[in-house]
């Protein structure tokens, strides 16, 4: 096994110009091969309530939920650093209940947690869990929870002005003791400008080329969730097709009794057969 990743390491490769790489995963195979392929983050992203769970949005998702998906990723991915989502009203109570709910995702196997947002809640929030120890990934730009706020899939930071926000936003959250920082559907322009003035990592998800890290729903890069992909997002496979192809085989076969095979089949020992007839 190569030498886990640390946010330490994730920090050196950015030092170092070299790019970080970050892809999410919601189950131990999956984590497993991508982990093998060499990814340096894997991501726990609440877009496992879409993508895995059919929800209509990431609002739906809860901490019970994020709790099972951490301990399977967990258990497949030994060199990748570990991040699991916060999801939806898991930190928004109290920062009591925000200590609570991220401990539990550190129990199951996550090694720093993503949260949402730069309020002064928020960044407050932030500052408990990092001076308990826990790595936190700050997420700015667009931000899906906040969806009813903004009021749709709105690129952030189109002009100077708006981008001067975000990064704003960006240095309270890195005052905030967060490791790095995802960009989410920004112009590459005023992604590449926020980039040049952090000293944290910076990780697109629609951001542009000029970010340290890229992130991207693993569903949207094999190819498996349908409903839409995103501009940004590049499939690399067709794993819808590739599914409907195998059940469509196996239908078949079932139904025409050619699964299983006497290669897949026990038998029972020839001195036993007797008392069968
Ligand atoms: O939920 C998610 O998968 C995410 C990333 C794509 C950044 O938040």
């Amino acid at each position: 096994m190569n030498k886990k990743v640390s946010v330490n390491t994730v920090q050196k490769l950015k030092n170092n110009g070299e790019k970080i790489s970050v892809l999410t995963a919601y189950d131990y195979s999956t984590a497993k091969y991508i982990d093998e392929a060499g990814i340096d983050i894997i991501l726990i992203g609440d877009s496992l309530a879409m993508t895995a769970l059919g929800y209509e949005t990431t609002n739906s998702i809860g901490a019970d939920e994020m709790e099972i998906f951490t301990k399977a990723v967990a258990k497949g991915a030994n060199r990748a650093l570990v991040v699991t989502d916060m999801p939806f009203m898991s930190y928004h109570s109290s920062e009591a209940e925000a200590v609570t709910n991220v401990c539990r995702m550190v129990k199951a196997g996550a090694n720093a947690v993503k949260i949402e947002g730069a309020t002064d809640y928020i960044l407050n929030v932030i500052r408990h869990i990092t001076q308990i120890g826990i790595p936190v990934m700050g997420h700015v730009g667009f931000t899906p929870q906040f969806l009813n706020k903004i009021g749709g899939y709105n690129i952030q930071g189109k002009s100077f002005e708006s981008t001067q926000e975000i990064l704003a936003q960006a240095k309270k959250l890195e005052d905030a003791g967060v490791f790095s920082i995802v960009l989410e559907m920004v112009p590459e322009e005023s992604a590449k400008y926020i980039t040049e003035n952090l000293r944290v990592p910076t990780i697109s998800c629609g951001a542009g080329r000029f970010c340290d890290a890229q992130v991207v729903v693993c569903d949207d890069l094999f190819g498996k969730y349908s409903e839409f992909t995103p501009k940004f997002a590049r499939k690399y496979g067709d794993m819808r097709a590739f599914i409907t192809d195998c059940a469509k085989n196996y239908n078949f076969d079932v139904k025409n009794g050619r699964f299983p095979s006497e290669n897949e089949v026990f038998h029972v020992k020839e001195e036993e057969l007797k008392n069968f007839n």
